[in-house]
């Protein structure tokens, strides 16, 4: 991306971008490249992070899956912005997204679910995530629970599905020598992107 930044800094588009970043990540990285770093915020503002995976990133933004009911899900309810950040050794990248979250429909999100392997569907009933549990072996029993209720198909839980955020601000970062990174910073100002040059 050496120089290539110039022409970052004119991108229409720098979602658009963000996706071509991830590719170029999962082309040459040996874990998987869509692994974010999720920013929420309960009400009065206290954050909290943790890994996700970007499971799509279209026009509209970027989608992971969860459950509603987590942790995660219920600051998002009460405080509906969140940030991500993604970054690859291997392309020497960081991006940060920054916006308003919407929930996807419960048509795409049936459709993500449907695609997982029966395992991980059976992992979403079973576990309550972000709740106290008493041990590993209260786990497993409701695992063989679901296991024994849903022996064909697995719906989805109305608890479980994805989020989207929709990028207000965008960061992409490019490492340099001497740390004299790249930054173009994005904002988007009347449906348009504007861009500026950050100092690293
Ligand atoms: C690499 C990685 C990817 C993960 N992907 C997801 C994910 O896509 N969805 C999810 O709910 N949890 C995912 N997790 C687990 C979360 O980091 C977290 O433990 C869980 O969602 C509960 O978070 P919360 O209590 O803050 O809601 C992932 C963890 C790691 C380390």
């Amino acid at each position: 991306m050496l120089g290539a930044m110039d022409a970052m800094m004119n991108l229409v588009d720098p979602l658009a971008a963000v996706a071509e970043l991830l590719a170029a990540a999962a082309a040459v990285c040996p874990h998987d490249a869509s692994r974010v770093a999720l920013a929420t915020a309960t009400r009065d503002g206290r954050p909290s992070v943790r890994y996700v995976l970007a499971k799509e990133i279209d026009a509209r933004g970027v989608v992971f899956y969860t459950s509603y009911a987590s942790r995660k899900g219920r600051e998002l309810e009460e405080n509906p912005f969140a940030a991500l950040a993604f970054h690859w050794w291997e392309t020497g990248v960081q991006v940060r997204l920054e916006g308003p979250i919407e929930r996807v429909s419960a048509e795409e999100s049936d459709a993500y679910f449907a695609s997982r392997p029966r395992g991980s569907r059976i992992g979403a009933w079973a576990s309550p995530q972000s709740a106290v549990i008493p041990d590993r072996a209260f786990l497993e029993a409701r695992v063989r629970e679901v296991e024994a209720r849903y022996e064909g198909d697995v719906p989805r839980p109305d608890t479980w599905g994805g989020y989207r955020l929709v990028p207000e601000r965008i960061e992409l970062w490019q490492d340099r020598v001497s740390r004299l990174h790249d930054r173009a910073f994005f904002e988007r100002v009347d449906g348009r992107w504007r861009c500026e040059r950050l100092a690293p």
